[in-house]
């Protein structure tokens, strides 16, 4: 039996306040958590940080590697648990920043999305979850949040939790425009600019860092719309998204005749259209591109299934959601991927692809080869 010296993690579980339990536990090794401070109870979950120390049966504990923490974060109960060097990993000073084409401001590669997972919990009535997200978001460096007014109630919700956090002025607000309507035709001025008044209540912000039309929905009169609060002074950034690759012609063309900041697309390890004209017509024209779906929601799990992690990917990533997100970050293209999560575990594990190093040329070639050669996704029933 050996003991590794203490380490600072952070740590949570479903046990009680106390010290000297057992975080973890397997066959080769053990964390034990003592004098853990605590720094918030949620529910039945209790988050602390402190000095735990970890006891391994059957190798030396250098021996335990990143991976293995990783996992440890997920059995651990429901949060994270994290050696020093991942810590540091994860200092917000050291995240991988890009800078966006049409200013300069530089934002961290890796954000967060707001559909999927994260607005189904925005609907219910309990929102811890999404509290523990947003705070280890900002308490990690995270600043990009991509939302919506269509995405049921999260631009409220984040809004709400964001000032109750104290991070809004951290936090790159990034919200849509869209009173087009799912067939498109067009959209209502007096409707748009009504959607607008109620996305700068819900996020509580005087002025919102980029407006995007979504889905292409009737551009000339709503792009046209956010050149005026552009003009204003009410917004900082404006641009326009479509996830359908079948109008990527439309895309491209008011990519040469608007003036936009921004894109947001569809693009993953398994969905690589956006390559042929999007991508590289952005870097042309100086747009940036926001990353969206970079798990193909939950696909690209499915496709690895219980598989591990090649040897190759781990001087560049712990875990598969760092393989996706750092596979869409490595796009010179991209400014920030964001993929939607209503769990803390994930967010920190999401923020951790912005640390480190990105796949070269040659592991992006292997990336993709690893994945065309996984079984599709298995069909819904
Ligand atoms: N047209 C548009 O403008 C448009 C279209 C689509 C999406 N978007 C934006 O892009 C964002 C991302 O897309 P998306 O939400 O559709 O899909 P996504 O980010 O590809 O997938 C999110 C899914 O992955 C899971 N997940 C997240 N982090 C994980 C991790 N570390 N390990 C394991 N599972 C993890 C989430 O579940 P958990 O909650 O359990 O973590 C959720 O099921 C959206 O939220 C939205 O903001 C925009």
């Amino acid at each position: 039996m050996v003991r590794a010296t203490p380490r600072w993690l952070w740590a949570g579980t479903g046990g009680k306040e106390n010290s000297g339990f057992s975080l973890w536990e397997d066959s080769s090794a053990r964390i034990l958590a003592e004098g853990l401070s605590p720094v918030a109870f949620h529910g039945n979950i209790f988050y602390a940080r402190g000095i735990c120390e970890i006891v391994s049966k059957t190798r030396s504990p250098d021996m335990i590697s990143r991976r293995d923490l990783m996992k440890l974060g997920a059995t651990a109960g429901a949060a994270v648990a994290l050696k020093p060097s991942i810590l540091q990993a994860l200092a917000p000073q050291e995240m991988i920043m890009r800078a966006i084409p049409s200013s300069g401001e530089e934002v961290p590669v890796v954000g967060l999305g707001s559909s999927a997972t994260f607005s189904r919990v925005a609907r219910g009535e309990d929102f811890t979850a999404l509290r523990e997200v947003l705070g280890a978001f900002a308490e990690h460096g995270g600043r990009v949040f991509d939302t919506a007014p269509s995405y049921g109630a999260s631009e409220e919700v984040a809004g709400q939790i964001a000032d109750e956090l104290g991070i809004g002025d951290q936090v790159f607000w990034a919200t849509k425009l869209n009173v087009a309507g799912r067939g498109g035709g067009p959209a209502d001025p007096d409707e748009a600019r009504a959607q607008l008044h109620q996305s700068f209540q819900r996020l509580r912000r005087e002025k919102i860092d980029l407006i995007q039309v979504h889905n292409l929905g009737d551009p000339p009169t709503q792009l046209g719309i956010l050149k005026e609060l552009k003009s204003e002074g009410h917004i900082r950034y404006m641009g326009i998204t479509t996830t359908s690759e079948g109008r990527y012609e439309d895309l491209a063309e008011i990519m040469k005749s608007e003036p936009l900041d921004f894109i947001g697309i569809d693009y993953a390890v398994d969905n690589r259209s956006a390559e042929e004209i999007i991508l590289p017509l952005a870097q042309e024209e100086g747009i940036g591109v926001l990353v969206y779906v970079p798990f193909g929601r939950s696909r690209l799990f499915s496709r690895v299934g219980d598989r591990e992690l090649p040897d190759w990917a781990e001087p560049f990533a712990d875990t598969w959601a760092q393989f996706f997100i750092k596979f869409a970050a490595a796009h010179p293209a991209v400014t920030t991927v964001t993929p939607a999560t209503s769990q803390a575990k994930h967010m920190i594990d999401n923020l951790g692809a912005a640390h480190g190093r990105l796949p070269n040329p040659d592991e992006i070639k292997k990336m993709v080869e690893l994945v065309e050669g996984l079984p599709p996704a298995p069909r819904r029933g």
